[in-house]
């Protein structure tokens, strides 16, 4: 049995005070059965829920989800352990934080910072040799899958950046590039087919691999009905915390 995660990537979003808001609200909407405000003191479900969060929000999210099934990761990571590399966060930091995840290769990134299959590589491998669980996430443009690229390419991704990689400690992310942000949701048979080709080449049976772009709780339902399908990596709608807690408890 594959684990069922349900990710959120808060991106650049939230300051401390707003992100103990949300965790507020999320604690009630998460237990929508409760008449009352309810802590996050109680195990959220046998679904694994993580929030992925800013490095400023990290203290605050691991301490005001402990005890409560929450997990929660962080949005990139240094390869190396300690040096000068100003801006840059490492692998231990992390995990005397209490952080048990870590999203690695988000396609903005690629875009915007410079990240490539090799440096996702050596990302990938620090946040194994410190114990955190990676979340690969790979994607193709609309250019490439109007071109029919889509296959070869997500294929070219895994295979460049996952050398040398123990597959039993980590979790891939489908996040069709022409999907995240625009509110276009990659029907959910393909993204079926595409995760499903994906775990045929990565041949890691227990390997969970989740869907990202545009997820909404409006969409949830039918994604997550798909065999293939081991949970969502959102961002917008993980924002908003009874849209978020609608997507964790979907049908
Ligand atoms: O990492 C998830 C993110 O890229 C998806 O964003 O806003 O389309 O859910 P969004």
């Amino acid at each position: 049995m594959r684990p069922i995660l349900i990710a959120g990537n808060w991106k650049m979003h939230k300051t401390q005070a707003q992100a103990r808001e949300f965790l507020r609200e999320f604690g009630t909407a998460l237990q929508s059965s409760s008449q009352d405000s309810v802590p996050l003191t109680r195990t959220v479900s046998e679904r694994q829920v993580i929030l992925c969060v800013p490095y400023t929000d990290l203290a605050v999210v691991v301490e005001q989800t402990q005890g409560s099934g929450i997990a929660v990761g962080a949005q990139n990571l240094h390869w190396e352990d300690q040096g000068a590399f100003t801006g840059e966060i490492s692998g231990p930091m992390l995990v005397e934080l209490g952080v048990r995840y870590v999203i690695v290769g988000h396609s903005e990134r690629r875009q915007y910072f410079g990240e490539s299959d090799e440096t996702v590589n050596q990302r990938l491998a620090a946040a194994q040799r410190h114990g955190l669980i990676p979340i690969l996430c790979v994607g193709e443009s609309k250019h490439q899958r109007d071109q029919g690229l889509t296959e070869s390419w997500i294929l070219e991704q895994l295979d460049r950046g996952l050398a040398g990689i123990d597959l039993e400690h980590l979790v891939i992310a489908y996040e069709p590039i022409w999907a995240i942000g625009t509110g276009e949701t990659c029907a959910a048979q393909e993204a079926n087919r595409v995760i499903g080709l994906i775990r045929q080449h990565v041949g890691q049976a227990h390997l969970s691999i989740l869907y990202g772009g545009s997820v909404k709780a409006s969409n949830i339902d039918e994604i997550m009905a798909q065999p293939q399908i081991d949970g969502v990596l959102v961002g917008g709608a993980s924002l908003e915390p009874k849209e978020f807690a609608r997507i964790a408890n979907y049908q």
